[in-house]
């Protein structure tokens, strides 16, 4: 039995976001659908799953045809496809087994009364047969990012009538995954793969698909620019595929990072930093410096960030910039500071406004003039910022919740640089980002830190620390243990300093 797409067609107003796709999902087969931001990957997942209704086009799972716009949510789930958005999907503050009842309702005993003893039981059997390690009392935020991403996939396979077959669709699940997750998390979906489930798989990390992906499809505005088999699945090819142009020729055209080691002014120095997870940091970021923070998700990575940044009270410690201490406000952020979080959609986002206003918003007040708004010049600069971050919109007015998540991701890095801030943090900036927009985000970055900007990124990619950064500190369980540059500054270094009980136990 096979899962066919074909023809699908969706417009959204003037943006054509599929055009005529075709698609075709085996048993048993891991099938990667590769593209750019906004090149229609989650649409085509939404047409799927009947969130979003298609123009035209045909779906069919074994001898069951349905015209595509037919297809609403319910018949999507009684064929058996079952899919983990791009965007959360699971609830922090809730436990294991509260997340695994959201959606399927908790099991009810006399009076309609929650039987909590069932739903516990329950959610055991699910951990025990998704091999999860987590109990089901836990909190979901107190999970490490790879288990939560099973509970999340364990949620949504639960009431499968069938435990084998179906087809499983997931929307990047490893972003900000650590390399070490991505294995574990790989491991689990060729499980599912053995046992018969179709896979579509979604990611930017395409240097996480060859040997894993039995096949891809790869898209460009909406449309099916070729499919790869598994021997044909390399990086070269697929960025090749999905940019257009050869890697080579993209590389060139981005400017190489030197790493420049001459001595620079001290500008953010952070001394003995206690407070949450953090157990002792230290480390100095110069002017013009980037500086990164590598280290396992839960060794108080974004903790740090939050500190220097002013929403998370410090212990004990001082966070000094250029000299004068940046004081705790209770909680208010410290003007000269600017963070990119690291779940955008929650803390950054706001979603119902228009681009333009999620651009400028907390920075309106560049454009007054004499107690006037220039209205003119705000759009002027918006526009430009547009088009030097590369942002893909259907218009400046369009709403950002329209947008693909990676231009969501452009979108937030600009405006933070429009507020002109002494600091930048980054916390996991190209999460959902494709390849070419990576490249576009780190340029941004570097020509602001050549202004005398101070940067600290903290990112699971490592690839992407030893591209960027001047400098990377290590943090081990809270406590900055080392600090890597020059010709040391390798992802092998970084994986052995800063995940090696993680790297041995797998
Ligand atoms: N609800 C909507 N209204 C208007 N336009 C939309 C809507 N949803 C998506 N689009 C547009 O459709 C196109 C495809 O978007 P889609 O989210 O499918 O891209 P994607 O391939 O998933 O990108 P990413 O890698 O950034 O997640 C984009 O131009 C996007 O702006
Ligand atoms: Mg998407």
């Amino acid at each position: 039995m096979t899962f066919r797409a074909e023809g699908i067609t969706k417009r959204f107003g003037p943006t054509v976001a599929l055009d005529g796709v075709d698609i075709e999902l085996r048993p048993g087969e891991i099938h990667a659908l590769c593209g750019g931001n906004g090149s229609g990957k989650s649409t085509l997942i939404k047409t799927i799953t009947g969130v979003e209704i298609a123009d035209s086009g045909t779906f069919s799972i074994g001898e069951i045809a349905s015209a595509a716009p037919d297809v609403t949510p319910a018949r999507s789930h009684e064929w058996g496809i079952r899919c983990l958005h791009q965007q959360g999907s699971t609830f922090g503050s809730l436990t294991v087994t509260e997340n695994f009842a959201a959606g399927v309702g908790f099991p009810r005993g006399f009076g309609g009364r929650i039987d909590w003893r069932a739903a516990r039981k329950h959610s055991r059997e699910l951990l025990e047969e998704f091999e999860i390690d987590a109990s089901p009392d836990q909190l979901l935020e107190e999970l490490r990012p790879v288990t939560r991403q099973m509970v999340a996939i364990a949620r949504v396979l639960q009431d499968r009538s069938d435990s084998a077959g179906g087809v499983l669709i997931l929307d990047e699940p490893t972003a900000s995954l650590s390399a070490a997750d991505v294995d574990r998390l790989h491991e689990a979906v060729v499980r599912f793969a053995e046992t018969g489930t179709m896979v579509m798989y979604v990611t930017h990390r395409l240097g996480d698909l060859p040997g894993f992906a039995s096949r891809a499809t790869v898209l460009r505005d909406g449309r099916v620019v070729g499919e790869l088999g598994a021997s044909e699945i390399r990086h070269d090819r697929l960025v090749e595929m999905i940019v257009g142009v050869s890697e080579e020729e993209l590389l060139s055209a981005a400017s190489s990072h030197v790493v420049d080691a001459s001595a620079r002014d001290e500008r953010l120095v952070l001394k003995d930093v206690v407070g949450g997870p953090v157990k002792g940091a230290s480390l100095s970021v110069g002017a013009g410096e980037i500086v990164g923070v590598a280290g396992l998700v839960g060794a108080g990575r974004s903790s740090l960030l939050e500190m220097v940044f002013g929403t998370q009270e410090p212990q004990s410690g001082s966070v000094e910039l250029d000299g004068e201490p940046l004081t705790w406000r209770s909680g208010k952020p410290h003007d000269q500071v600017a963070l990119v979080p690291e779940n955008r959609v929650i803390d950054a986002a706001f979603l119902p406004l228009s681009l333009t206003e999620n651009i400028v918003a907390t920075t309106t007040g560049r454009c007054w003039r004499k107690g006037f708004l220039n209205h003119r010049a705000e759009r002027a600069e918006v526009r430009q910022i547009i088009a030097d971050s590369g942002i893909k919109a259907a218009s400046e007015e369009a709403p950002f919740q329209t947008l693909s998540g990676g231009n969501q991701q452009k979108a937030i890095v600009a405006r933070c640089l429009r507020g002109e801030p002494e600091v930048l943090l980054l916390d996991e900036p190209t999460q959902g980002v494709d390849f070419a927009a990576r490249a576009a985000i780190h340029e941004t970055i570097r020509t602001a830190a050549s202004e005398g900007l101070c940067v600290l990124v903290v990112s699971s990619d490592l690839e992407e620390l030893v591209l960027m950064c001047n400098k990377v500190v290590v943090l081990v369980d809270g406590v900055t243990t080392s600090t890597v540059s020059g010709p040391d500054l390798t992802p092998e270094n970084l994986e052995r300093l800063g995940f090696g009980e993680v790297v041995s136990s797998v």
